[in-house]
């Protein structure tokens, strides 16, 4: 490793860490601000907002994403909070994906800003976006989110669609006691759809103030929705997230989970994530970070930023000790971390 920290960039550098993971994805929140307040997200009123010194300019973004693709990072993912409230977004989108080494810029949303702003999103050259959407019900959706947005939401998704984004990922946290009732109405979606229907195991991080009465786990969930019949694995392809993919037999589109806790993915973790106010973390579920903001402002050269890249990247732990009977909380909130 002290090899790597003297390599120069540029010249097919690649991030490979202690266990030999190819770290090509860079998942970038830019704001740590949302216009919902999801239940299992962390109590928003006893969090400090960051201020907007705190979070990183868009030029500094780009910049380090010009480093990291130089790294070989290839993937980027932009988060929150919730991205697309913050000021001047699309444009950004437009430059990141501009930024020479990227081949997939992607987006993840709850939604709400979705159908007056498609067109835009498409204009910045983006095609893949996840929505957060953990229920069909738009009274549950304002008990899970805070806001009544939930028809606002729905037609943004129907929208994408008809415009022709793809893939649509839909992203539901299981949340036994509040949702759990409509996976079979959510996993039928894709016979509809060709959307992506994704369940994803709840994790506890942060301060969420939201104990769900026992976790609820991938398998109870495959189980609930295979009476709409037989899943039938996906071959992965090369960007392939976590996501276990499934389809029904003649359904338009697929179903996936994410079995953030009953099973571990991290030994096919390709991911860094770069927090609103600057922080390269190796890890979603460890508090190790890596100060990319201090360098930045003080005018720290490319080498500079790429060995904290490097240095990051050493830190990757090999597995996360998150697990059902015993859940950890984790200092950062998720919505400055990025989902
Ligand atoms: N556990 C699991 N998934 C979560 N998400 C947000 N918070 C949690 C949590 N505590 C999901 C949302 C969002 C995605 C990026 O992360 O579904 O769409």
């Amino acid at each position: 490793m002290q090899q790597k920290l003297k390599m120069s960039i540029g010249n097919d550098s690649k991030l490979i860490d202690n266990c030999n993971r190819h770290l090509n994805y860079l998942r970038i929140s830019i704001t740590d601000r949302c216009n919902l307040q999801c239940r299992y997200c962390g109590p928003q009123e006893l969090i400090p907002k960051l201020s907007h010194t705190d979070i990183l300019t868009y030029e500094e973004i780009l910049r380090v994403v010009r480093v990291a693709t130089r790294l070989g990072v290839s993937k980027v993912r932009v988060t929150g909070g919730e991205p697309l409230v913050r000021k001047g977004v699309y444009e950004f989108l437009r430059e990141l994906v501009a930024s020479e080494g990227l081949k997939d810029v992607s987006l993840t949303t709850n939604g709400v800003l979705l159908n007056d702003n498609l067109e835009k999103i498409q204009a910045a050259g983006i095609s893949r976006i996840n929505i957060s959407l953990d229920t069909l019900n738009r009274s549950k959706y304002h008990d899970i989110t805070g806001f009544d947005e939930f028809e606002r939401v729905w037609r943004g998704i129907e929208k994408a669609y008809r415009m022709g984004f793809y893939p649509i990922k839909l992203n539901i946290v299981a949340l036994r006691g509040i949702n759990d009732e409509e996976f079979v109405e959510m996993a039928r979606l894709s016979f509809r759809y060709p959307f992506h229907v994704r369940f994803i195991e709840y994790m506890p991080i942060g301060q969420a103030d939201f104990n769900p009465e026992s976790h609820l786990l991938v398998p109870e969930i495959k189980d609930r929705i295979s009476v709409l019949g037989n899943l039938v694995p996906v071959q992965e392809a090369a960007h392939d997230g976590p996501a276990q993919r499934y389809r029904y037999p003649d359904a338009k589109g697929e179903v996936g989970f994410i079995p953030a806790l009953s099973q571990h993915f991290c030994n096919t973790c390709n991911r860094l994530r770069l927090t609103a106010s600057g922080q390269l973390r190796p890890c979603l579920l460890s508090d190790h970070q890596e100060n990319l903001k201090k360098a930045l402002r003080e005018k720290g050269s490319d080498q500079e930023l790429a060995e904290i890249f490097i240095t990051a990247v050493n830190h990757k732990p090999s597995d996360h000790n998150l697990v059902p009977q015993k859940p950890a909380h984790i200092c950062g909130q998720m919505r400055a971390i990025g989902g």
